[in-house]
């Protein structure tokens, strides 16, 4: 029993469950497949964990996890079904609230509905210890209202300038707008740990001197085949090759990810501070 399990126990109360968010400015950065495997990584070691496709107009989380549905978030969004119904079982630990005939335009007059969506997640999926969402590229408002809301964010860039650039710009915009927002750095596609070191080392300057805030690092991912071959084969990394370096990685980053979130649940005042937060609505989701 882990600790956050152990606490749930003792004091018979239902724990919300915390909320990871993968965002790039840049799309094709590797959210999606990040977001599966570190789902299925967590699932591995006995976390309870829903994987959420925001990506509404092209989600594939479906595809990745090989699973079959009919319906998912839409249904979910509507109040057509719970979440218990509209979830699909990808295996006894991992669920996914999958993208599938969402085609959505957003409208400014929707937020509400995005927003009770969020608290919807955080009230109906009290099962779950973790609840990883996969977001579409770049800045929404849907996007950056789920952004606000969760516990942690994973920033994902790659080292391409321009994927630097706009995840740079992506940062500005959320700190700008949320000073508190929980954004940590994920370089992934790195072909050595100096080259990651690097390109946070670049960021990081970038963001001391003009926002005055030390962005963090929370991992780096190493280029790999493997995940080609974990495409064709619809199967996570770890199937695949679960020795391989990429698959430690994302034990890893699982591990300093529940790490982090047990903080977070401990020293919960930290997200209860008083924000300067502009999106009203965040207000009503945010633990
Ligand atoms: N570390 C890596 N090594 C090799 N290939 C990778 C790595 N990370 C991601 N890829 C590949 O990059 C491609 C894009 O990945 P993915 O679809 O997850 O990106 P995304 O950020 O979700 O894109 P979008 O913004 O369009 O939703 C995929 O073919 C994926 O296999
Ligand atoms: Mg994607």
């Amino acid at each position: 029993m882990n600790r956050l399990e152990l606490k749930r126990v003792q004091h018979n109360q239902k724990i919300p469950p915390k909320l990871v968010s993968l965002i790039s400015g840049k799309g094709g950065v590797g959210k999606s497949v990040l977001a599966f495997n570190l789902a299925e990584r967590c699932a591995a070691v006995g976390q309870k964990v829903l994987l959420v496709d925001t990506d509404f107009n092209f989600g594939n989380q479906h595809i990745l996890a090989n699973v079959k549905c009919e319906y998912g978030i839409k249904e979910f969004i509507d109040g057509k079904l719970s979440l218990k119904e509209a979830v699909t079982r990808v295996s006894s630990q991992l669920d996914i609230l999958p993208a599938v005939n969402s085609h959505i335009v957003f409208h400014d007059s929707d937020m509400p509905v995005y927003a009770k969506m969020i608290k919807n997640l955080r009230y109906q999926g009290t099962e779950y210890d973790l609840i990883i969402i996969d977001h579409s590229s770049g800045v929404s408002k849907v996007s950056t209202m789920i952004a606000f809301a969760s516990d942690i964010n994973l920033l994902v860039l790659v080292p391409e300038l321009t994927s630097i650039s706009d995840s740079y710009g992506l940062f500005k915009y959320l700190k700008e707008t949320n000073k508190n927002i929980n954004c940590r750095l994920l370089i992934n596609r790195v072909q050595s740990e100096e080259e990651a070191e690097y390109i946070y080392s670049k960021f990081y300057v970038v963001a001391e001197r003009f926002l005055k805030v030390a962005p963090q690092l929370m991992g780096f991912i190493p280029e790999d085949k493997l995940f080609v071959k974990s495409l064709a084969a619809q199967s996570p990394l770890s199937a695949i090759d679960a020795q391989s370096v990429v698959v430690q990685k994302l034990n890893m980053l699982g591990q300093e990810l529940r790490r982090q979130l047990l903080n977070i649940y401990h020293h919960k005042n930290i997200n209860n501070q008083k924000t300067n937060n502009k999106n009203m609505a965040v207000a009503d989701i945010k633990e």
